[in-house]
């Protein structure tokens, strides 16, 4: 049998983003799908290998940080399944994930899921505080996510 191969791909600045990607990795490994995780500066344009691309990123200034809209405009997308997350402190996550979603649907991807998921702010964590997270929300996330992938 042939598994779903799931892509999470992240733009982190202060760790949070990169934290619920591996979190998210080792989750759906114990689901059993195949996941491999990369910054979103590893991904090359080609995203044929994956089933699924699971794109998380931070907030920044109520939109997506501009490394995200130019990974989006390198990466070939047509027909490719997106899922969605960003990570943020007060607000602006939905603003910040349409600004994505409309750029994926311009270039003929899919966006089956997007979600924001609440953190701690990046200002706290530069000052030394450590990355951190709601899981909350990372559970809800995760079960949505189950509902929209498959296992072929
Ligand atoms: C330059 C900058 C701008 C930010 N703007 C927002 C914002 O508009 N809304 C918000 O809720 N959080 C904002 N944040 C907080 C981050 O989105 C939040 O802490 C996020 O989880 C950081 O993710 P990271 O640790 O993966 O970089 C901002 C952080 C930075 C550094």
């Amino acid at each position: 049998m042939v598994k779903s191969k799931i892509l999470i791909t992240y733009f982190t600045l202060t760790g949070n983003t990169k934290a619920i990607a591996y979190k998210l990795r080792e989750i759906l490994n114990g689901k059993g799908f195949e996941v491999s995780v990369k910054s979103i500066n590893e991904v090359e344009e080609d995203l044929k290998p994956w089933s699924y691309i699971i794109l998380g990123f931070p907030v920044h200034a109520f939109k997506p940080p501009k490394k995200v809209l130019n990974a989006l405009r390198r990466w070939s997308i047509k027909n490719k399944n997106f899922i969605l997350f960003c990570t943020y402190a007060l607000t602006g996550d939905r603003r910040a994930l349409s600004i994505v979603e409309t750029v994926i649907k311009a270039k003929g991807g899919k966006v089956l899921l997007s979600a924001g998921i609440k953190a701690r702010s990046s200002f706290l964590i530069m000052l030394g505080l450590r990355a951190k997270f709601s899981v909350k929300d990372l559970e809800k996330f995760i079960r949505c996510i189950l509902q929209v992938v498959s296992k072929k």
